[in-house]
C-alpha cells in the first residue's frame, strides 16, 4: 500500500513534571502514520498518554523529541485542516448551537452569510436541524456531542481527531453517533481524508477502525498494531468482530515484556508496579469466573459485560489474578488455574491462607517486608525504608501506591500487619494459646 501520508510521527517523546517536580516520561519513541483513507483507533489504558499523543498531533502541545509532520510539514501549532472532538464536548455554554458551530469558520475568516449556510448544512447532516437556536444546556449529552462533531466537521477538515468522543455518552447514544459518523465517512459525504480516534473501548475500536494501534503504559510506546480488513457497517455480534475483540483483549492484557538488563533486575524482583486493584475486586472477579455460566473459563469481553466494570479496572484485576497464580489469560480468555478453583471453593480462613502464600511467593516486595520484620527483634519496622527502596526506581507517588497495594495484599494474607496511625509494619500477632 502506498497511500499518501497525512500525519507522520517519528521518534516522538514527551515528558511532564510530576507533583514532586521530577520529569516523568509519558511517551517514548512513538512512530506513527495516518494515511489517506483510513480510520485508525489508538487504544491504551488510562494514563498511557493517548490524549497527550493526540494533542501533539493536533498541534496543541509540542513534542520534546522526534518529528511530527502533517502532509510533510512540521506541526508547529494547530493546523487549518485538522479538527478535534473532545470527550467533554467543549462547547461555549453562552453561545447557541448555531454560533458554536460557526465558531470554527469565523476563525478562518469566512463571511457571515457563508458561515450561516455551511453551519445550517452541517446541522442538518448531523441530525440537528431545528436546534440552531438552542443553548447547549438545553440539549442531551448525545445532542451536545453532535454539536461538537458538527463544529469540527463544518470546517471540512482534512483530518478529524476524536478523543474519547463517545465515552461520556450512554452506550446506545454512543453507538448511534458512532454509526452516523461511519455512515457519513463511508458514503463520502464528508471531505475528511483521515480519522484518528482515541478510545479505551475495544469494541468501539474494532467496529470503527481500519487499523488499531495499542499504546503501552509507562512510558507510552506503540506496542502492537492490527489491521482490520472488514467492510463497514460491521455487526457487533459477528464471529469476525468477536474474534478481533478477543485478540485485542489478549494483546492489551499481555504483561509487558520486562527488561533483562542486569542492573535493572532489582526493581523487577521487588515486584514494583503491582496492579492497582484491591482484594475484594480480585475475589469478586474470581467468584464470578468460578460460577455459572462461566464455570472457570470466560471470554474477557463477556466477563466485562457481566461485571459492568470498565476495561481499565478489569485489566488490573486480571493482572493480579495471573500474578498470584489464580488464573491465566490467553488470547482473550481467562481461565482459573487449579489453585484458583480451590480458592473459589475455599472458606474465608483458607482463602486468606492461600492468598498469603501466593503473595509471599509471587510478590517479592511482600516477601522482602516479611523477611525484614522477621529479622527485627521487635518484629516491626517503619514503612519509610521500603518506600525509599521503591523510590530508587519509581517516582514518589508511584512508590507510595505500590507499597499501598503490597500492604493491602499482605494484610489480607496475614503476611504482616500495618498500623495506619504510625505507618509501621509488623508481624501478625502470634496465635494465643
Ligand atoms: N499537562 C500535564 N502536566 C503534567 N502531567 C500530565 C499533563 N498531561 C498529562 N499528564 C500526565 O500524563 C499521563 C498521560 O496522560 P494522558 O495523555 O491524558 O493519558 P490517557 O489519555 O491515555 O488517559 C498521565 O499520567 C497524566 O497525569
Ligand atoms: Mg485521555
Amino acid at each position: 500500500m502506498n497511500k499518501p501520508g497525512l500525519m507522520e510521527l517519528a521518534g516522538v517523546a514527551k515528558s511532564f513534571r510530576s507533583a514532586d517536580g521530577a520529569p516523568r516520561l509519558i511517551l517514548d519513541g512513538v512512530n506513527f502514520a495516518l494515511a489517506e483513507g483510513e480510520i485508525v483507533a489508538l487504544l491504551g489504558k488510562s494514563g498511557s498518554g493517548k490524549s497527550t499523543l493526540l494533542r501533539i498531533i493536533a498541534g496543541l502541545i509540542p513534542a520534546d523529541a522526534g518529528t511530527a509532520q502533517y502532509r510533510g510539514q512540521p506541526i508547529v501549532g494547530p493546523a487549518t485542516g485538522v479538527a478535534m472532538v473532545f470527550q467533554s464536548f467543549a462547547l461555549f455554554p453562552w453561545l447557541t448551537v448555531q454560533q458554536n458551530v460557526e465558531l470554527g469558520l469565523e476563525a478562518q475568516g469566512i463571511a457571515p452569510s457563508e458561515r450561516e449556510k455551511r453551519a445550517d448544512a452541517m446541522l442538518e447532516l448531523m441530525g440537528l436541524a431545528g436546534f440552531g437556536g438552542a443553548l447547549p444546556r438545553e440539549l442531551s449529552g448525545g445532542m451536545r456531542q453532535r454539536v461538537g462533531i458538527a463544529r469540527a466537521l463544518v470546517t471540512n477538515p482534512d483530518v478529524l481527531l476524536m478523543d474519547e468522543a463517545f465515552s461520556a455518552l450512554d452506550v446506545l447514544t454512543g453507538e448511534t453517533l458512532r454509526n452516523d459518523i461511519l455512515d457519513l465517512w463511508d458514503s463520502n459525504r464528508i471531505l475528511t481524508k483521515g480519522i484518528l480516534i482515541v478510545s479505551h473501548n475495544i469494541e468501539e475500536a474494532v467496529m470503527m477502525a481500519d487499523r488499531i494501534i495499542i499504546l503501552s503504559s509507562d512510558p507510552g510506546r506503540i506496542r502492537s498494531e492490527i489491521s482490520i480488513d472488514m467492510p463497514r457497517p460491521r455487526s457487533a455480534d459477528s464471529v469476525e468482530v468477536r474474534g478481533l475483540i478477543d485478540e485485542v483483549y489478549g494483546l492489551m492484557t499481555m504483561r509487558q515484556p520486562q527488561s533483562t538488563v542486569p542492573g535493572e533486575t532489582t526493581a523487577m524482583h521487588l515486584g514494583y508496579r503491582l496492579p492497582e486493584t484491591d482484594v475484594s475486586r480480585i475475589e469478586g472477579v474470581l467468584d464470578l469466573l468460578a460460577g455459572a455460566p462461566f464455570n472457570g473459563r470466560a471470554d474477557l469481553p463477556k466477563l466485562a459485560e457481566e461485571t459492568e466494570l470498565a476495561d481499565d479496572d478489569l485489566f488490573h484485576t486480571y493482572e493480579a489474578l495471573s500474578l498470584l497464580g489464580l488464573a491465566h489469560v490467553d488470547k482473550g480468555d481467562i481461565t482459573l488455574t487449579p489453585l484458583g478453583q480451590r480458592y473459589a471453593d475455599a472458606d474465608q480462613a483458607l482463602r486468606q491462607e492461600l492468598f498469603g502464600q501466593q503473595v509471599l511467593m509471587h510478590v517479592p516486595l511482600a516477601a522482602r517486608i516479611r523477611h525484614q520484620l522477621e529479622r527485627e527483634p521487635s518484629g516491626t519496622s517503619p514503612e519509610g525504608p521500603f518506600i525509599e527502596l521503591l523510590e530508587e526506581f519509581l517516582k514518589a507517588d508511584e512508590a507510595k501506591r505500590v507499597l499501598e497495594v503490597a500492604v493491602e495484599w499482605g494484610r489480607y494474607g496475614e503476611v504482616y500487619e500495618y498500623d495506619f496511625h504510625t505507618g509501621r509494619l509488623k508481624l501478625p500477632d502470634q496465635e494465643e494459646e
